[in-house]
């Protein structure tokens, strides 16, 4: 069993392979982006459940880039994947948009800023549900980073 203590103690582990990735916040490079990502988990042989997960938590992380931190213009998404150390991977996604004013209520289910537009508000809890661990750094103005800690099963 899983705690949130136990994940936490272990998401500093030693980094075994990674990857860097740049793209424009084109809602094309949104499918692009997750399946880079699966690419790179592919060699730990995961399951199919494992490999949604991880595609539906990217997925949600960069379409936020593209649609809230990119409103009305385009600019540099970049996404870093780590596998660190017991079958960790670890998914950074960064922009420098328009940044969060509140994290915390950010985070809330259902919360959104762009409601007219028939966002479900969703975004951070499907990625909270899919990954053992998401942490947020945002500075309003600057841009944010969204890490997702993935624990793959032993196989
Ligand atoms: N990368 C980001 N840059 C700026 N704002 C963001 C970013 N990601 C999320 N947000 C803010 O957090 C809110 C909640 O995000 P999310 O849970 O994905 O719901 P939704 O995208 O449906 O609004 C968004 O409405 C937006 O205001
Ligand atoms: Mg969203």
């Amino acid at each position: 069993m899983k705690t949130k203590e136990s994940v936490k103690n272990k998401l500093s582990g030693k980094v075994i392979n990674e990857i860097k990735v740049k793209m424009p916040s084109l809602s094309v490079n949104e499918g692009m982006a997750r399946s880079v990502v699966a690419a790179f988990c592919a060699r730990l042989d995961p399951s199919a459940a494992e490999i949604a997960d991880i595609k539906c938590a990217v997925s949600e992380a960069v379409t936020n880039c593209i649609v809230h931190a990119y409103k009305d213009t385009i600019g540099v998404i970049y996404i870093n994947v780590k596998l660190c150390e017991n079958r960790l991977v670890r998914v950074e996604i960064k922009d420098r948009g328009c940044g969060i004013e509140d994290v915390k209520t950010a985070r809330q289910p259902l919360f959104t800023t762009d409601a007219a537009n028939e966002r479900s508000g969703m975004g951070f809890t499907v990625m909270e549900s899919f990954c053992d661990a998401v942490r947020v750094r945002s500075a309003a103005g600057k841009g944010t980073t969204v890490t997702l800690f993935k624990f793959f099963e032993e196989r």
